[in-house]
């Protein structure tokens, strides 16, 4: 079967690219292919746990907004025959509604919508007792439509952003600014690869907000900081949130160290004027910190971090004995861009 997902398009790749690592994580197979930005196709995907997929994604997924299952792809002039075609009394739960979206494209899609609909009344008998009901329908018919591309499919899930809205820096009991949006933060925890029960470290915590979405997900969390303020905050937060499993420390990067290695790092180091470095110049402590952490991560375990563009990574990364897997520039504003990281261990 195959997926159609509708995702942000704040960001050219990272929608996908967090897709990617929770369906590799999670051991879901499939292929991805892109059709335009902010619409992805997961193809050949086994039915058999399709309903623990939709919930691993519903669960997890910060730049997906639904997830529909496809009926059918076709060209655009060939949707009346079609739709006439399908057997729409198996889909159709009672009442249904059509939503039409267009990617590209000029078309009208309220004409589409109507146009779709009394196609399919016309395959179904009144005695079938299906009807349009266009508030709160039992079945949505999702019709997306790319320049001259038609993916006909069943609505499954809109994925709910109260979350994200909810829980942004300053509604937090305990904010100081720097703290990334939550967004960001989930997806870079995604694209760390950890799953439930898995062990991740953020050593440059701050306030919290990576440990907030990774105990949201189901991780054990460790969080270190140099600054004591930002240990006892990120307490308060975890604690507001109710998020139970985890360890705090105002340690140092340079002297951290773990009894036990994690499963993912996930980091946010300083760099902005917000933030203080303690004593360590700005430059050094990314190759501070990346050669310490080294030694505290599992051999498998992967690393996303965001740093500024100015910072030679390649060359630090490359002295440690990590590879890099994965990068993705996000534009600040003029003079800063962001980018993201994964990394692994190179053995
Ligand atoms: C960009 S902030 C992290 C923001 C965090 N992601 C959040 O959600 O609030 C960087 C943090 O690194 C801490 N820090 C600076 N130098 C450090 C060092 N040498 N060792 C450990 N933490 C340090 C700062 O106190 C600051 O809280």
């Amino acid at each position: 079967m195959e997926l159609l997902f509708i995702q942000s398009q704040e960001h050219s790749q990272l929608p996908q690219a967090e897709l990617k690592a929770v369906s590799e994580s999670e051991g879901i197979k499939g292929n991805i292919k892109r059709i335009t930005n902010g619409l992805i196709l997961l193809e050949n995907i086994d039915k058999k746990n399709i309903d623990n997929y939709y919930k691993t994604f519903v669960k997890r997924l910060a730049y997906t907004h639904e997830i529909h299952e496809i009926i059918k792809i076709f060209n655009l002039k060939d949707l009346e025959e079609n739709i006439l075609k399908i057997n729409w009394k198996k889909i159709i739960n009672k009442t249904f509604a059509v939503r039409a979206k267009r990617f590209e494209t000029n078309i009208d899609t309220p004409y589409i919508e109507r146009k779709v609909g009394s196609l399919i009344l016309k395959t179904i008998n009144n005695k079938d007792n299906i009807k349009v009901k266009l508030n709160k329908p039992n079945t949505i018919i999702r019709i997306v439509i790319y320049k001259n591309k038609v993916y006909l499919a069943i609505e499954k899930y809109k994925l709910n952003k109260k979350h994200f809205q909810e829980i942004k820096p300053h509604k937090r009991p305990f904010f100081h600014p720097g703290s990334m949006s939550p967004k960001l933060a989930r997806c870079m925890v995604n694209l760390s690869r950890v799953k439930e029960n898995d062990l991740l470290l953020d050593p440059f915590c701050g306030t919290g907000g990576i440990l907030i979405e990774a105990g949201f997900i189901g991780c054990k969390v460790i969080g270190s900081d140099i600054n004591w303020k930002m240990k006892n905050g990120t307490k308060i937060n975890l604690d507001y949130y109710k998020i139970s499993d985890y360890k705090i420390f105002n340690v140092d990067i340079r002297e951290l160290k773990m009894y036990e290695k994690v499963d993912s790092v996930v980091t946010d180091p300083p760099y902005g004027i917000s933030t203080s470095t303690g004593d360590i110049n700005r430059d050094k402590i990314f190759e501070e910190f990346l050669s310490n952490i080294y030694n505290n991560m599992k051999d498998d375990a992967y690393l996303c971090m965001a740093s500024p563009h100015y910072i030679d990574l390649h060359t630090i990364i490359k002295k440690i004995g990590f590879k890099i897997l994965e990068q993705y520039p996000i534009k600040m504003h003029r003079s800063l861009t962001r980018i993201i990281t994964v990394i692994k261990k190179d053995i």
